[in-house]
């Protein structure tokens, strides 16, 4: 039985949330394999009374929310610890049951020495910072990749944490002092830190990899939900404005330890315009009116920095550079019912750079960064689509619009969002 990624083909916030909210009830994992409280997913649920409860969540999967269903958190991800236990008090004390939750141990921790750092490299690279998230996630992974990084299992072992720690801030307190002029973290404090929450936490712990695979061998199905998005890729993505962690579906692999050929359908989640958060090249971006509109029908504020986010027209270059890098095999269109009332729809379907034509993403970051969008402009709708529920419930130039981008996107557009609730869906082709 099937291993499902789902995966967001854009620069994030492509309602990954919703999507696996809605996938959630049929699934029996939902893992979280990159990223760490920079991610931030909104998922409205309809209750029987006829009320909307809105949820952001930011660590934990959006699996969450679904009975039955147990969220895991791989070893792909950075964890930090306070936030992980306020979203699980936060949840709790709204009667969401959170006690299936599982929590690898070898992901790494998110140390009190690194939001230090991540907040003052911003503030030293003054005009070329890249408007992280400010939550510790570019240098915990740095320290990964450095091999002095503190895992999960680490706090189990007082004796190992102090030494890891010594030999983390060895290099570290170094940095903070004599190049960021602050106060040196203590050794103690830092270890002390680190095992607040270590007795509520252990119970959590497990060789996730293993009860991933072994739920597979049972014939259970396994949904992996991504974090931030293939533009944001630390491989794929437009770097240096990237986050740190491997967003695609190779990431969905070593972030969870399920291997690839075990991975049966990857489902891409792409905007049926484009956004994007902090700093970095967005070739569609608006800077007029329309950008306005967009950001002000859509919402388009962060989730998790409450940003405004920047806002653009749909681009089939990326959308087809997400469904390559990742072999999506179905898209989700979401938030068409924010296009609703335009006279015409415009759509990027390639690249001017310099008087050339590109019909892929440009391999050199500088003709990225002078792109100018090549549009087809599609016809408008005026009609109300959020109580569509099936394709033909949805007016034909809506119809129109979505079949023109899936021929232009690379894979098959299986579902169609047409407003933030769970139930606000057209399927096209069943998901799972
Ligand atoms: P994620 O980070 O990919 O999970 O996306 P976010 O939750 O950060 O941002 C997506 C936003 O769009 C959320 O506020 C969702 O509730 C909302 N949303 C998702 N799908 C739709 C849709 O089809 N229509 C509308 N209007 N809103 C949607
Ligand atoms: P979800 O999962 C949108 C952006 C930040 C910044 C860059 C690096 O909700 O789609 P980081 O703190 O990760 O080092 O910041 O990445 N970013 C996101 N943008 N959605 C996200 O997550 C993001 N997570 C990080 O704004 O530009
Ligand atoms: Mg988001």
């Amino acid at each position: 039985m099937p291993a499902i990624a789902i995966i967001g083909a854009q620069w994030g916030d492509e309602g990954k949330g919703k999507a696996t909210d809605l996938l959630g009830s049929s699934v029996d994992y939902v893992v979280k394999f990159n990223g760490g409280n920079n991610a931030g997913h909104t998922v409205v649920i309809d209750t029987p009374d006829g009320k909307q409860e809105k949820y952001a969540l930011h660590l934990l999967p959006s699996g969450i929310l679904t009975p039955g269903c147990t969220p895991v958190i791989g070893n792909g991800v950075v964890v930090d610890l306070d936030v992980l236990m306020e979203e699980l008090d936060g949840l709790e004390a709204r009667g969401v049951d959170t006690s299936k939750l599982v929590v690898s141990a070898s992901a790494h921790v998110i140390a009190d020495y690194n939001r230090t750092l991540d907040k003052v490299t911003e503030r030293f690279l003054g005009s070329r910072r890249l408007g992280t998230t400010g939550r510790g996630i570019g240098p915990t992974y740095a320290d990964k990749m450095n091999r002095i990084g503190i895992r999960i299992q680490d706090l189990f072992d007082e004796k190992i944490l102090r030494q890891k720690v010594e030999g983390a801030l060895e290099l570290k307190g170094q940095v903070l002092t004599k190049i960021y002029n602050r106060r040196a973290p203590l050794v103690d404090e830092t270890v002390a830190e680190l095992l607040k929450h270590a007795d509520r936490l252990r119970p959590m712990v497990r060789d996730t990899g293993l009860l991933l695979n072994q739920a597979l061998d049972r014939g259970e199905t396994v949904l992996l939900e991504a974090g931030q998005a293939t533009l944001l890729d630390v491989d794929h993505g437009t770097y240096p404005f990237v986050t740190s962690s491997s967003a695609t579906a190779g990431g969905a692999c070593t972030g969870s330890g399920i291997p690839p050929m075990r991975m049966d359908q990857v489902i891409g989640i792409v905007k049926a315009y484009t956004t994007r958060v902090g700093e970095g090249p967005f070739p569609t971006e608006l800077f007029d009116d329309s950008g306005e509109h967009l950001r002000k029908v859509g919402a388009e504020f962060g989730t998790t920095t409450g940003r405004p986010r920047r806002c653009g027209w749909y681009d089939a270059v990326i959308a087809r550079y997400a469904a390559r890098v990742n072999g999506v095999t179905d898209f989700v269109l979401t938030k068409l019912d924010v296009l609703t009332g335009l006279e015409q729809v415009p759509v990027c379907v390639a690249y001017d750079v310099g008087g050339v034509r590109h019909d892929e993403m440009p391999v050199n970051q500088t003709d990225f960064h002078h792109a100018v969008p090549i549009y087809e402009y599609l016809p408008g709708w005026w009609e109300d689509i959020s109580g569509a529920r099936t394709f033909a419930d949805l007016p034909q130039n809506a119809q129109d619009y979505v079949r023109a981008v899936e021929k232009m996107s690379g894979a098959r557009i299986s579902a169609v969002g047409v407003g933030p609730s769970r139930d606000a869906t057209v399927v096209v082709h069943p998901l799972i």
